[in-house]
């Protein structure tokens, strides 16, 4: 039954008093103040809202992935929220033009106020990275000490017991092992996907060969590549080579959670992959669209600081530049791409297995 409470007015449900009361400019008040200072305030103060937000649902995923048993509803719903995710980070990629059109001059009029404050210490963007996965020996670090000395007490403990905690890449990698399609009766997925993939490299080396626009040299070099390339192929084909890219630190994701995110890419169009595909496609455009906005942010500080250093203590421009590809966290999902085969050499699945991963019901009606 639904409790009776007493109305509640609008005001006092968003607790607006509050939030409309936490702008307090550091430059000064009315004619005085830095007239952008109200800008800059409200904007952190919107990322960090979506901040909260965003932890929320990611919080909330990473609770349904650690269920014993992770049924078609839960990916459904880990899959609309992902999605959620990625809609408010494009909102904050695309904040950054607001921010934008305040210049480097307007800048300066309050920037000797803030510091040493900066972005650096938001705790809610540390926790973010950490939830999905960034490991602190992965960092790019500057000015020898950790990136959570910035945090006292409670806060710092957060970090660091999150840090030593399941990440949602690892609750990931876990769930692809789970899947049970790698095993399915009358079908080796593997030696049929290697033979699979041994005739297309044949094919496309014939054809480099027997090219009459390609002179020798471009002809080897072209060979040579393949054969370069066949160093991602070799890693999927044999167990050891994996294990030992994911030692020497080249990739990340284990073996078998790779064997599943492939074979889910390749025959994503069974109904029951569907889901899983997307569960795939959206951590990867997360990963993504936080690229997206470090790149922006970037940017954005490259117009307004140029080569100066941050108020945080970075060298600024060039720290963030050197995030924005080490930082990311689901490359090896994305690299699934590499492997990819076109559908005209993709082994056909014996009917048995289709009925498996299809929707049985649709057989009875034939
Ligand atoms: C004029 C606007 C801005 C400037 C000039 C600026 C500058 C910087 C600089 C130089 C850094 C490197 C650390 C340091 O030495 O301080 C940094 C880091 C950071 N900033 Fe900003 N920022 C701006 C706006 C924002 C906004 C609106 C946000 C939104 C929350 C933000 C969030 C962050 C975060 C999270 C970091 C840490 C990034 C990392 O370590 O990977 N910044 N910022």
């Amino acid at each position: 039954m639904i409790e009776n409470k007493p109305s509640v007015h609008y005001i006092n449900y968003l607790d607006l008093d509050k939030i409309l009361n936490a702008q307090n400019p550091l430059s000064g008040e009315g004619k005085e103040a830095a007239h952008d200072e109200m800008l800059f305030i409200i904007i952190h103060q919107t990322y960090e809202l979506w901040f909260k937000q965003i932890i929320h649902e990611i919080d909330s995923v990473m609770d349904l992935l650690k269920k014993d048993k992770i049924d078609e509803e839960n990916v459904g719903l880990i899959v609309s929220r992902i999605e959620r995710v990625n809609k408010i980070l494009q909102i904050l990629v695309k904040q950054i033009d607001v921010l934008e059109t305040m210049t480097s001059l307007d800048f300066l009029d309050f920037r000797h106020h803030l510091s040493p404050a900066s972005g650096f210490q938001s705790h809610q963007f540390r926790k973010l990275e950490v939830m999905l996965g960034l490991k602190i020996k992965d960092r790019h670090q500057f000015g020898g000490c950790p990136y959570h000395d910035q945090f006292k007490g409670q806060k710092k403990n957060e970090i660091l017991e999150l840090e030593d905690s399941a990440s949602l890449f690892k609750l990931i990698e876990k769930w692809l092992e789970r899947i049970p399609f790698l095993n399915m009766e009358g079908f080796n997925f593997i030696s049929k996907y290697e033979d699979a993939v041994n005739e297309m490299m044949n094919n496309e080396i014939s054809r480099i060969k027997d090219s009459h626009l390609l002179n020798d040299e471009d002809k080897n070099l072209r060979v040579r590549m393949i054969y370069e390339n066949k160093k991602y192929f070799e890693q999927v084909f044999d167990e050891n080579t994996h294990q030992k890219a994911v030692e020497n630190g080249e990739i990340s994701l284990s073996y078998k959670a790779t064997m599943s995110a492939l074979l889910i890419n390749l025959y994503r169009e069974q109904p029951i992959l569907h889901l899983p595909f997307k569960l795939l496609k959206n951590i990867v455009d997360v990963d993504h669209q936080i690229a997206n906005w470090r790149f922006r942010h970037m940017q954005m500080v490259e117009k307004t600081l140029g080569q100066k250093i941050g108020t945080g203590g970075s060298s600024g421009q060039e720290y963030l530049k050197n995030t924005i590809e080490k930082h990311k966290l689901f490359a090896d999902i994305a690299n699934i791409s590499t492997l990819m085969i076109s559908r005209s050499y993709l082994p056909e699945l014996p009917k048995n297995v289709k009925n498996q991963l299809g929707f049985n019901f649709t057989d009875k009606w034939k």
